[in-house]
């Protein structure tokens, strides 16, 4: 059997025996904080740890996901509105065996789809239920339409931010945007370039107090990413840092955010809506 149909056949095997699939996007309120690095380590730790994960890139035209990792993805998102290509096709072989969707660079083009073109993009989505055990969604900078409504339809949102104010003030206002449009969305804060475990955590404090006090929300911290001159290295090298450098302070930190995270269980961890609540919702927000 050649290498590809096994790959189906296993994958076919997979999708059989469904098991839930956890929706996750990752955010920020300013740009640069390093959503996509920590989109992509947090994915690879967690394949580490044997979770099977895909990693989606929803930038708005600004998709850099694949230069990251030092792929040129050969078909995106809207490729599956072709005859004859299913999902199968557009998942790219990232690094680590990670696997990887390239949203294409006119993604706004999804809201202003037709019905019957929005529904068979959305069909053809379907196998990847169970087929994964997370997706995580990279989304761009900023409160975008689009983004809002992949954070509102996923089961868990991560926010990223670093200790600087500025992005602590936007971090807020996703914050308190998200929760006007939902008081029970769950968010979990993950503060970037870290200098000491004290100023992530008067950092995540500092935001979960000003949540309880003006929003009566609980917002939990997952944790904290050193600030790492290995992150930029790995970046001009095209290569993960947790794969070029895996004893890195960086990487050392994604390890052990992503047991906290696998340790933790939220409501969303233990019922995830799945692929299929993600859809219908997402669906409803276009709408
Ligand atoms: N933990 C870190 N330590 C040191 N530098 C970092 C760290 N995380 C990110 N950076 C730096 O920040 C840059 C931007 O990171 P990244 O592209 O992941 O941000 P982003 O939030 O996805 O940006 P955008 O809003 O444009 O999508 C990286 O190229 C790297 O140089
Ligand atoms: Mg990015």
């Amino acid at each position: 059997m050649s290498d590809q149909a096994e790959q189906l056949r296993e994958r076919m095997q997979r999708t059989n025996q469904p098991r839930p699939t956890k929706l996750v996007t990752v955010t920020s309120g300013k740009g640069g904080v390093g959503k996509s690095n920590f989109s992509l380590n947090f994915g690879l730790g967690l394949i580490e740890k044997g979770h099977k994960t895909i990693l989606f890139d929803v930038d708005l035209g600004l998709a850099n996901l694949d230069v990251l990792m030092g792929i040129s993805p050969k078909k995106h998102l809207f490729h599956l509105l072709e005859p004859d290509t299913s999902v199968w096709d557009i998942l790219e072989q990232g690094p680590g065996d990670l696997e990887f969707i390239a949203g294409g660079s006119g993604f706004t083009q999804i809201m202003q789809l037709e019905d019957s073109k929005l529904d068979r993009l959305f069909n053809q989505l379907q196998p990847l239920h169970g087929y994964a055990d997370t997706i995580i969604f990279d989304t761009g900078a900023g409160l975008s339409k689009e983004s809002i409504r992949f954070m509102l339809s996923s089961d868990e949102v991560i926010l990223v931010t670093t200790p600087e104010p500025p992005a602590i003030t936007d971090a807020y206002a996703v914050i308190k945007m998200l929760h006007s449009r939902n008081p029970d969305i769950k968010i979990r804060l993950v503060i970037n370039r870290v200098t000491s475990e004290r100023e992530g955590k008067m950092t995540s404090d500092k935001l979960a107090m000003v949540a309880k006090r003006f929003l009566n929300m609980d917002i939990h911290s997952l944790g904290y990413v050193s600030d790492d001159p290995y992150v930029s290295k790995a970046v001009k090298q095209q290569r993960p840092f947790l794969l070029t450098y895996p004893e890195s302070q960086a990487s050392r930190s994604i390890r052990r955010l992503v047991g906290q995270y696998l340790q933790s269980s939220t409501e969303a961890e233990a019922h995830p809506s799945g692929l299929k609540g993600f859809i219908a919702k997402l669906k409803h927000f276009i709408r």
